[in-house]
């Protein structure tokens, strides 16, 4: 029996693939490459000591998934494929409708044709829009503020109506705060494609000289120091989460949605703070307007994820940014 990872050449996708072939588990990756590198497989391969079997295609590609079931036994998905950048959600909408929840439309469809359906779903934090109270627990209101995030609300309402419709199913959504950091080897990382919207990779290319300083956006939040906090998990930690919601898949518990966060939340002056502690790097900044759309706190109630899926968080801030920045440094071109 095999995993479909879909998006699995991607960030957090091929961080799970590595703690996926460690555990002995047969993996396919199916991705598009439209927001990674063919590179990411052989560095994959030289952490596992294993091959990797790779199909370049698309989700939206509905012939080429009917032939990937036919091939290979799946008996579960887990499905990263997505575009995620916000802001160009709201310049091209459709486009991002279209992939994230067609795509994964017809991904459900072909995998029940096939009767494989055991499903983990890549949703995220930004489904809590503008939380009243922080820490967020699963049971909080949902709401979106952009295409991108509507996306993945939408998504996880249709895979709800699918499991309602046929309690066969068992789906994990799983709701990402914000990963960042990098496998220890320095080998695999986040490679953003141009200037990054992220902080973690904003800050590392700052570290490395290829961005002059970081605008800080805003410091008038209602916040420890007036800058944004939030919830930064270490993406080998995120990937561990996946290993368990699959297992958790196994004992048939139907739809489950898990915050995937440590529970602990860090302004953006404290991470630079602790990057340049960590690393000895000074990050230049200027405190510059707030980013529109832009929340003042976000950090998670892990504790049901922790309970149910018996996992935690474990590695450090420190860790974080030792990772990000042995990746950065050893890969100032990303896969290039
Ligand atoms: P990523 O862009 O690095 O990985 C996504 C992968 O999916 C890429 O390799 C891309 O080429 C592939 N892909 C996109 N559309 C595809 C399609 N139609 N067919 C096949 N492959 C396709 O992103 P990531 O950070 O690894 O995120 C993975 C998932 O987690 C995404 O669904 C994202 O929305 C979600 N998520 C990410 C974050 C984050 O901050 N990184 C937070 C919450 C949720
Ligand atoms: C973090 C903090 C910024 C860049 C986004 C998506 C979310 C999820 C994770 C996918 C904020 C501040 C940032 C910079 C800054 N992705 N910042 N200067 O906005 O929490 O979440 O990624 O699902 O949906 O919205 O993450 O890393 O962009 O920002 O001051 O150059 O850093 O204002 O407070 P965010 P981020």
């Amino acid at each position: 029996m095999a995993t479909l990872v879909t998006g699995g050449a991607g960030y957090i996708g091929s961080h799970t693939v590595v703690e996926l072939q460690q555990i002995n588990q047969d993996v396919v990756i199916l991705d598009n490459l439209s927001n990674s590198s063919k590179a990411v497989l052989k560095r994959i391969e030289s952490i596992t000591n294993k091959a990797v079997t790779f199909v370049e295609g698309d989700i939206l590609d509905t012939e080429l998934l009917h032939s990937l079931f036919k091939q290979y036994q799946f008996d579960s998905v887990i499905h990263f494929a997505g575009l995620k950048a916000v802001g160009e959600s709201n310049e091209i909408p459709l486009h991002y409708y279209k992939n994230n929840v067609y795509g994964t439309l017809n991904l459900c469809e072909v995998m029940a044709q096939h009767s494989v359906k055991n499903l983990v779903f890549s949703s995220s934090a930004t489904v809590y829009g503008d939380p009243e109270t922080v820490p967020i627990k699963e049971s909080f209101p949902t709401s979106a503020t952009n295409p991108y995030g509507r996306s993945k609300l939408m998504v996880e309402e249709m895979l709800a109506d699918l499991y309602r419709s046929d309690p066969s199913w068992n789906i994990a959504l799983l709701r990402y705060f914000n990963p960042i950091g990098a496998h220890e080897s320095g080998t695999i990382g986040e490679a953003p494609n141009g200037i990054p919207n992220n902080l973690m990779p904003y800050i590392t290319q700052v570290a490395v000289g290829k961005l002059k300083q970081l605008s800080v956006f805003g410091n008038d939040y209602n916040t420890i120091d007036g800058t944004g906090v939030r919830d930064y998990i270490h993406v080998v930690d995120l990937a561990h989460g996946h290993l368990k919601a699959l297992e958790k898949l196994n004992s048939q518990p139907g739809l489950v949605t898990y915050n995937l966060g440590t529970g602990q939340g860090y302004s953006v002056l404290q991470m630079i703070n602790s990057f340049e502690k960590a690393t000895g790097q000074a990050i230049p900044y200027q405190i510059s307007a707030r980013r529109a759309g832009d929340i003042a706190e976000c950090y998670a109630d892990p504790q049901f994820a922790n309970q149910e899926l018996n996992w935690t968080a474990t590695k450090s801030l420190v860790e974080m940014m030792e990772d990000s920045w042995r990746w950065q440094q050893n890969n100032p071109n990303g896969y290039q």
